[in-house]
């Protein structure tokens, strides 16, 4: 997470967001696409995509066709940038904070995609029946890093198996908690990528019988 937030800002995983919201559009290009995003205060990230989304955006690996989960989307650039990349994916975005799933829903309009749908609700909650091919995550290290943990540990139940489980996160805060956590989940892990003082990790979920 990079962007700064005044001591009095809320935090960007409040589920209902009091404060009023100030929207912004941010114009950038992700995979070699154009993309629009609208923004708003009490939303991570809000003037810019964050270094650690850029990272794990350009490094995904996204399957042929199948399910692709985005967990804490926020205003939505992971998954739309997934979905854009492979229309042949179906891509379910979700986040805990409203006013995020709001916005996220808005972008899927403004970047013209069918491909994809948006829910709201606590990490897992909204696609407890579902199953997935790849599951995406930039985690919200600032509710902790039992969230972040719990975000791991909770995936293999929804992944099918061979899934990929791909999670970015800022190196000093990841770089030594992670690796254990990822093997103690899915047996293995690697960096699929490194930069500007993030890491994207990527686990397999492997039969073990
Ligand atoms: C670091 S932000 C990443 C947002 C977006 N994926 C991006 O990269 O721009 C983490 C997101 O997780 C959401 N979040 C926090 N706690 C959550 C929870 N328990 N369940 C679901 N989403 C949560 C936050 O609201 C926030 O939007």
């Amino acid at each position: 997470m990079t962007e700064k937030r005044n001591h009095n800002a809320e935090h960007y995983f409040a589920s209902t967001p009091k404060s009023e919201a100030k929207f912004g559009m941010v114009h950038t290009r992700l995979r070699g696409e154009d993309f629009k995003f609208l923004t708003a205060s009490s939303v991570f990230s809000k003037k810019q995509v964050d270094l650690g989304t850029r990272l794990l955006i350009e490094a995904m690996q996204l399957p042929d066709a199948g399910d692709v989960l985005d967990v804490g989307c926020g205003y939505g650039a992971v998954g739309i940038a997934a979905a854009t990349s492979n229309p042949q994916l179906h891509v379910v975005m979700t986040d805990v904070n409203m006013r995020a799933v709001q916005l996220a829903r808005k972008n899927l309009k403004i970047n013209k995609l069918s491909n994809a749908e948006v829910r709201c609700g606590y990490l897992y909650e909204p696609i407890k029946d579902s199953t997935f091919n790849c599951v995406l995550s930039n985690p919200p290290v600032s509710a902790g890093m039992e969230t972040v943990k719990a975000i791991i540990t909770h995936a293999p139940r929804v992944m099918a198996e061979e899934a990929t489980f791909q999670m970015v996160i800022r190196s000093k805060i990841g770089a030594k908690t992670l690796p254990s956590v990822l093997t103690e989940t899915f047996g293995d892990c690697m960096v699929l990528a490194r930069k500007s003082g993030y890491r994207v990790f990527l686990a397999k979920k492997v039969d073990l019988r």
